[in-house]
């Protein structure tokens, strides 16, 4: 049971078709919305200290990882047996590129936490990044963004349902938005993100707000991959106001 800060003031449960529930929790701010993932994390980095996480980039992250690294201090949590998959990286970027993301893991997440470099893996063109995820037991909570077209990782509108771990190419929308150089990405696939146990994603501000309305009035829609999540039998989705600006939770 995921715990629920006293940030959320609104909760609706959806059913999907197969009976799955997909809860939406609804906060006020951003800073509220990132806390209450924050929260969701690391109790469940304190009841299960082997976790397995899935974990994303972006800016929408950047202030649930501080809130992550103070609960941290505040709290001494237990860091040194859990393991984390990034999302995806850039295709032939250099390690130590400021705008790859395992600067961005290390600075906004390893290094805050006192992490060490054997607990986190992104993925790379050379490895079975799947593989790695089955031999470490499955994702036990896989944390998500949502692109402003509705993508999950780097899984860009056209990409699969069965998708896995792969090349990618970036759409130019990403790019601009991005703004990034790079035309490549490693992206988790789509299968792979659904196999995690729990998913969480994370919306904020209202450049997301039409991608959420979307998600909830499609199902199973190439163009908007974040659709596919419905059919995964424990998602939540955590916005702020603005990212819920246009749906309808009647709370
Ligand atoms: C990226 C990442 C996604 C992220 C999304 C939104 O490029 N690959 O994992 O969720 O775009 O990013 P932001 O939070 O900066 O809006």
């Amino acid at each position: 049971m995921i715990p629920i800060s006293n940030v959320v003031f609104g909760i609706r449960i959806f059913y999907n078709k197969a009976g799955a529930k997909m809860r939406i929790l609804q906060c006020g701010t951003k800073q509220d919305a990132a806390e209450t993932v924050a929260l969701m994390l690391v109790e469940r980095m304190q009841s299960h200290p082997a976790s397995v996480i899935g974990l994303a980039t972006g800016l929408t992250m950047v202030p649930l990882y501080e809130t992550w690294a103070r609960l941290d201090r505040e709290r001494s949590i237990d860091h040194g047996r859990g393991f984390f998959f990034f999302l995806d990286e850039y295709l032939g970027v250099s390690p130590d590129h400021p705008l790859s993301f395992r600067q961005y893991a290390l600075n906004h997440f390893i290094k805050p936490l006192g992490l060490r470099e054997d607990q986190f893996v992104l993925p790379n063109e050379h490895q079975d990044y799947d593989q790695l995820i089955r031999e470490a037991g499955g994702i036990d909570l896989q944390l998500l963004g949502i692109g402003k077209n509705g993508h999950i990782g780097f899984n860009e509108p056209g990409s699969f349902k069965e998708s896995r771990t792969r090349k990618v190419r970036l759409s130019e929308e990403t790019r601009i938005t991005n703004k990034i150089p790079f035309e490549e990405a490693v992206s988790m696939g789509i299968s792979t993100i659904l196999e995690a146990k729990e998913i969480v994603l994370l919306a904020t501000g209202d450049s997301k707000a039409d991608a959420i309305k979307y998600v909830l009035n499609h199902h199973d829609d190439p163009n908007c991959p974040a659709t596919y999540l419905k059919s995964h039998p424990s998602l939540t989705l955590v916005l702020d106001a603005e990212a819920a600006s246009k749906i309808n939770l009647k709370i």
